[in-house]
């Protein structure tokens, strides 16, 4: 009769002991996801952009495993990267629908050149972050920035009503910020 009381309470224990011990990995999880909400609010908080810097650090799948600064900027510098491809595909396509020689298409040309010039830098830009190469990361994204600012300014040079405005300003206001909320986001690393 003893034992067997003893067996039920040996029981109980080791039940509410799993119990417990889900209870402590739930809390784990929650604790995580929020520690990662904090440090995207806290990093993006320091950028000059901070809703475009949440927002497109939340749209890339990876943002849920950030665990650290270092993180968060590789996460930053492929959303700023990912957006500068699909522009160049965007401005290769707008050129595929102008006629080959008008103001438009020529300034197509040449976004296309800048932007390539961009995606190449910030693709050299992950390699000079894993060697916190930090000044070479900040000549590059800047230079990238310039690129979007070249491209749009091309257009507003040379268009004249007739031929309508920039097809490309809000990719191109986009990629600057992209590109500045990622340089305020190393400078968190010096
Ligand atoms: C953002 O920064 C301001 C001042 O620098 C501070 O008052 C605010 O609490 C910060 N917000 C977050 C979400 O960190
Ligand atoms: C961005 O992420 C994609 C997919 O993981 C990868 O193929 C690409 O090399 C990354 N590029 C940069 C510049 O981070």
């Amino acid at each position: 009769m003893a034992s067997s009381e003893a067996l039920m309470v040996v029981f109980w224990l080791i039940g509410s002991s799993f119990f417990l011990l889900g209870t402590s990995i739930r809390l784990a999880d929650d604790q995580d996801h929020r520690n990662e909400e904090d440090l995207v609010s806290a990093a993006c908080n320091r950028t000059f952009y901070i809703d475009i810097c949440v927002s497109s650090i939340r749209s890339d799948p990876r943002s849920s495993t950030i665990s650290d600064l270092k993180g968060l900027a590789d996460v930053a510098l492929n959303v700023t990267f990912v957006h500068g491809m699909e522009t160049l595909e965007y401005i290769k396509h707008l050129n595929s629908n102008s006629p080959a020689v008008s103001y438009r298409s020529g300034c197509l040309r040449d976004c296309a050149e800048v932007y390539e010039d961009a995606v190449q830098s910030l693709q050299d830009t992950v390699h000079l972050l894993r060697i916190r190469d930090f000044e070479k990361v900040n000549t590059l994204v800047s230079a990238a920035m310039t690129d979007s600012d070249t491209c749009e300014d091309d257009f507003n040079e040379v268009l004249d009503d007739a031929e309508g405005v920039s097809p490309l300003t809000q990719r191109n206001q986009y990629f600057s910020k992209l590109c500045s909320n990622f340089l305020a986001i190393t400078k968190l690393l010096l």
